[in-house]
């Protein structure tokens, strides 16, 4: 069976990762045999409406960890399950890409910022697909912030909360045993993607 290639971006919000993922998208994608898909969490089946309700009408990022977290897991679940897999596992010699939009790094940096012991959090996501690599996006908070000022704020994106955020994206490594690279994202669209695409073409 076809194994396939599954990146993950991830990050504080404002790091420019959405961006960087439809740019890396649409490189695999025009390579020579090979086929992409986009896509990320929270995802917009049941239990990722629930989560973005929470989200924009929620005010104290502190709050509603334990359900958080269930609901993050549970949207993962879902997401591997009717997504992530099936077009990992499709004809294609192993050439299919998914590239993801936040994951189980998310659910560590976030919910352990929220209160949650990290290491239970990665106990709940343990079963779960390993990615081959894993960028984090590293930026300041507060050009993050900068970066979203236009929009209304959600939930988690505050100063304090976003500080402690990124101390936990920065600790990942030390947290969890996978291939993750971190990446200097306060620089311009085209710097970042190069130094992703060189990772990239590594394993491709
Ligand atoms: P995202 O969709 O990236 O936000 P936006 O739509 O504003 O770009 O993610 C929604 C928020 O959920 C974001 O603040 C990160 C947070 N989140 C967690 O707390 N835990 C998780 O497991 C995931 C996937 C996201």
């Amino acid at each position: 069976m076809a194994k396939g290639i599954f990146i993950v971006l991830d990050g504080l919000d404002g790091s420019g990762k959405s961006t960087i993922a439809k740019m890396l998208h649409d490189y695999i994608y025009s390579k020579e045999g090979y086929n992409a898909l986009l896509t990320s969490e929270p995802t917009d089946g049941k239990y990722g409406r629930e989560i973005r309700k929470m989200l924009a009408e929620e005010k104290n990022p502190k709050e509603n960890a334990g359900k958080m977290l269930e609901l993050f897991v549970n949207d993962r679940r879902e997401h591997l399950r009717d997504t992530i897999i099936p077009f990992l596992k499709g004809k294609n010699k192993g050439k299919n890409a998914v590239i993801c939009d936040r994951y189980y790094y998310s659910t560590i940096a976030f919910q352990s910022t929220q209160g949650i012991d990290a290491n239970k959090i990665i106990g709940k996501n343990r079963d779960f697909l390993k990615p081959d690599i894993a960028f984090i996006m590293d930026i300041t908070p507060e050009i993050a912030l900068d970066r979203i000022e236009h929009r209304k704020k959600e939930k988690f994106e505050q100063l304090e909360f976003m500080k402690e955020l990124r101390e936990n994206f920065l600790r990942m490594k030390e947290m969890i045993d996978d291939n993750i690279k971190i990446i200097d994202a306060s620089k311009s669209n085209r710097e970042v993607f190069e130094q992703i695409k060189e990772e990239i073409d590594k394993i491709l």
